[in-house]
């Protein structure tokens, strides 16, 4: 059997790496094919180097762009290497742009395309997220579930037949790195300056779109992380830098202290060293979720329900409305109930592998 992986962006890298890791001892071959959408090293190599993933075979160099430049140049970029590659599985990861893009490159070639992280949903069709899901979900052959919820979503849109629940692959990666950060395996994180990391402090991330790209928004988003009474780690993605210049908004003020984004084995150690996470991703809910921290999400809603149970995940999508009921959200404590595993057991990339080589077609 031979697949080509197309990812782009840093979440992408984070699933990747277990499934290339799965893919390495058997006689499949596993192609990677990297759009370029994320281009900083910050974003981009260090998930390569820090996860031992492969080189990517292929590396389109696309870059950033509006929605329709950056996935058309994609579209038209990975044509030919599609063309030239014909796997017997075309697999794409999450929700970016680079997932779209790859679908529709794939199945306009009658290429069988396999959707990892198939069927999540926030139900927020401002998202740019949820329109690449959506679409993802119903041009795809194969949807690779994470969670029942997610096959859930799958049924209610009628794809349940081309759904399987196979666990969530970044729990393999995570419950890994924790295991090598409790063995002392991992350098301490270099958190931004001015954070103690044995004192209390809280880990942040302010990336999406609907939270950067309206002034306002941001401007108060902002404002309820400087009133924080802990010191706030916020390792800023370039998008949030740039929409900050762009409205002049000072994002290192009060709490906060600015730092890069971490590679990701720093990223797990800088959750277990934080009393709480405060972040608008997807992947970092559930790692503060996997990893036992609280975590406030500046978002309406979450894709990742699970991590709602109990308290663990709380959803905060305006700060500033709480008023003093803000710093006590954000600095609560872990709740006491334990966590169950709706996410699986860490063991979701070899399940992955189990299945396409099961489902394989021939194909002209
Ligand atoms: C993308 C994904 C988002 C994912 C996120 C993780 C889409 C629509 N969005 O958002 O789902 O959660 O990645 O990080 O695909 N930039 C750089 N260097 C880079 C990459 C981006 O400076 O290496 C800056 C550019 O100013 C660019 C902006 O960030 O315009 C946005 O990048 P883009 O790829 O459009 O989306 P992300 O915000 O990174």
């Amino acid at each position: 059997m031979k697949v080509v992986s197309v990812v782009g962006a840093r979440p992408q890298l984070v699933k990747l790496a277990p499934v290339a890791a799965a893919f390495a001892g058997t006689p499949h071959t596993h192609r990677i094919v990297h759009t370029g959408q994320h281009y900083d090293a910050d974003l981009s190599d260090v998930f390569f180097s820090g996860l031992g993933i492969p080189d990517p075979d292929v590396h389109l160099g696309i870059g950033s762009g509006d929605h329709g430049a950056q996935t058309g140049a994609m579209l038209v970029a990975l044509e030919p290497v599609l063309r030239a590659e014909r796997p017997d599985w075309v697999l794409v990861y999450g929700d970016t742009n680079s997932t779209l893009a790859a679908t529709v490159a794939a199945v306009k070639q009658h290429l069988p395309v396999a959707h990892l992280e198939a069927g999540l949903r926030s139900f927020n069709r401002q998202m740019p997220e949820e329109h690449n899901r959506v679409l993802t979900d119903h041009a795809a052959d194969l949807l690779l579930a994470p969670t029942a919820e997610a096959m859930r979503h799958l049924a209610r849109e009628g794809l349940a037949e081309r759904a399987i629940a196979v666990g969530d692959v970044m729990v393999d990666v995570c419950l890994r790195v924790r295991d090598a950060v409790a063995r002392g395996e991992v350098p301490p994180p270099a958190l931004p300056e001015g954070v103690d990391p044995t004192g209390p402090y809280l880990l942040a991330t302010l990336h999406r779109a609907e939270n950067t790209d309206d002034p306002e928004r941001l401007a108060g988003l902002l404002d309820a992380l400087a009133a924080l009474p802990v010191p706030v780690a916020l390792l800023a993605h370039p998008r949030l830098v740039a929409k900050a210049a762009q409205h002049g908004l000072t994002v290192g003020r009060g709490a906060v202290r600015v730092g890069r984004p971490l590679p990701y084995a720093a990223m797990v150690a800088a959750v277990l060293g934080a009393a709480g996470v405060v972040t608008d991703s997807g992947g970092l809910q559930k790692e503060a979720y996997l990893l036992g921290r609280p975590c406030t999400t500046l978002r309406p809603e979450t894709e990742w329900v699970e991590t709602l149970t109990d308290g663990w995940n709380r959803l905060v999508p305006q700060p500033g409305a709480l008023g003093p009921q803000w710093v006590a959200a954000a600095t609560r404590p872990a709740p006491v109930a334990p966590r169950a595993a709706p996410y699986g057991d860490g063991r979701a990339a070899v399940e992955v592998v189990r299945v396409l080589a099961e489902r394989v077609k021939s194909h002209p």
